[in-house]
């Protein structure tokens, strides 16, 4: 089945004035990550950050209050004292270190109830959760409103893999690709994804590696070698007519199945048509089920999704197969499994101890070692 990527919805204004407006709102990284991200589309159909009744839409169905499928809050909090000054109807400046990168109209200022945002959103209220702690860490009131973005953020790490969604629409086209599958990581690219994404491949035009390279916890590989070890695989094991790459900047929320879908709704923006989903998508610690990301799918058609995700089950390189399989191809025990979990992957690049090729390639493994020493 062939789905056709929606109409992009953006709004990006670099000469808008903004000197008649007194108001600000200072944003924290994640609110600037996310009005660019708006911004551009990569959030279609969202126009700006979500007032009440979209908020709670989102945080109890996983739609907005039109029906529309949407599965993680994006919203933009305040303090307090700066609830108190906002007026609907009021236009404020939206600011990062004194710098201003939009304005958004103010519909309404509410005060959300966290608790019920962490158990629907995350599944927990554990504030050792990431997702979860950053939600309580950030300001108490949310500021809904239609959102401009009125000055380019300025990427200087790794600029030319920062793509819009318009741009990676005309790059698939360029190539003629009719459908692109793609894929989400915050990892480093080992040899179980590299197995999912080509034999994801086998079945469509083209493949759209989309590393998110936003906030992500401590403990995560950081987005510079990880971006380093993707352009050296992608040079070696990968051919060239048929992968993209850009980079995804958004934050990593660490919300499993919520995020699973809302992963897979950016991805229609950018112009995929299918998008892969494999072991404890966005996942962290025992929060969620194996396969409760690919579980939720089912709440949604995938006419109104616009996008088919493609399941996997856990991968992984049999000895006795001398071939990478997962449970449905491969007939042996554990025994014979080479599996790694990612906390000890990343005690052994620390260590500088190489990983068996058989999980992690030797070229990403030099990357990867020399990266988290330098
Ligand atoms: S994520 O937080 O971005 O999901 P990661 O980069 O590890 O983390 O995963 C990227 C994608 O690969 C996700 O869809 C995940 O489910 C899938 N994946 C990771 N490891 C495996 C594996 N061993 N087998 C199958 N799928 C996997």
């Amino acid at each position: 089945m062939e789905v056709l990527s929606e109409p992009l919805i953006n709004s990006v204004e670099l000469s808008y004035d903004t000197s008649s407006i007194k108001e600000e709102i200072e944003l924290d990284t994640c609110a600037l990550s996310d009005l660019e991200l708006i911004g551009i589309g990569s959030y279609s159909p969202l126009t700006g950050f979500m007032n009440k009744s979209d908020y709670q839409s989102v945080v109890h169905t996983m739609r907005l209050a039109n029906g529309a499928p949407w599965s993680i809050p994006i919203t933009l909090p305040v303090p307090e004292e700066k609830a108190a000054s906002l007026l609907a109807g009021a236009k404020a400046k939206l600011v990062y270190e004194g710098r201003v990168f939009g304005v958004i109209k103010v519909e309404d200022v509410y005060l959300p109830d966290k608790s019920i945002e962490a158990r629907q959103v995350y599944r927990t209220e554990d504030v050792s959760h990431p997702g979860v702690s950053n939600m309580y860490f950030r300001s108490p009131f949310y500021v809904g409103g239609e959102i401009v973005l009125t000055r380019r953020v300025e990427h200087t790490r790794f600029a030319r893999y920062y793509l819009d969604p318009v741009e990676t629409r005309e790059a698939f086209a360029k190539r003629g690709w009719k459908t692109v599958v793609g894929f989400q990581t915050r990892n480093p690219v080992h040899r179980a994804h590299e197995y999912i994404q080509k034999a994801a491949l086998e079945t469509v035009d083209g493949l759209f590696l989309n590393p998110l390279v936003g906030e992500t916890k401590a403990g995560d590989v950081p987005a510079e070698a990880r971006m380093e070890s993707y352009e050296v695989l992608l040079n070696l094991y990968y051919p060239k007519q048929s992968v993209f790459m850009s980079v995804f900047p958004a934050a990593m929320r660490y919300a499993g199945p919520r995020e699973a879908i809302f992963h897979a709704l950016v991805r229609k923006n950018y112009g995929c048509t299918h998008f892969i989903v494999g072991r404890d998508h966005a996942g962290v610690g025992d929060y969620y089920g194996t396969y409760d990301a690919q579980h939720v799918f089912s709440e949604f058609d995938e006419e109104e999704l616009g996008i088919k995700p493609l399941f996997f089950e856990h991968s992984f390189f049999c000895k006795s197969c001398d071939n990478m399989a997962s449970q449905k191809t491969c007939p042996h025990d554990s025994s014979q499994r080479v599996v790694l979990s990612g906390t000890k992957v990343r005690e052994m690049l620390k260590d500088g101890i190489f990983p068996p090729p058989e999980f992690s390639r030797k070229e990403v493994v030099e990357v990867l070692i020399k990266g988290v020493s330098d």
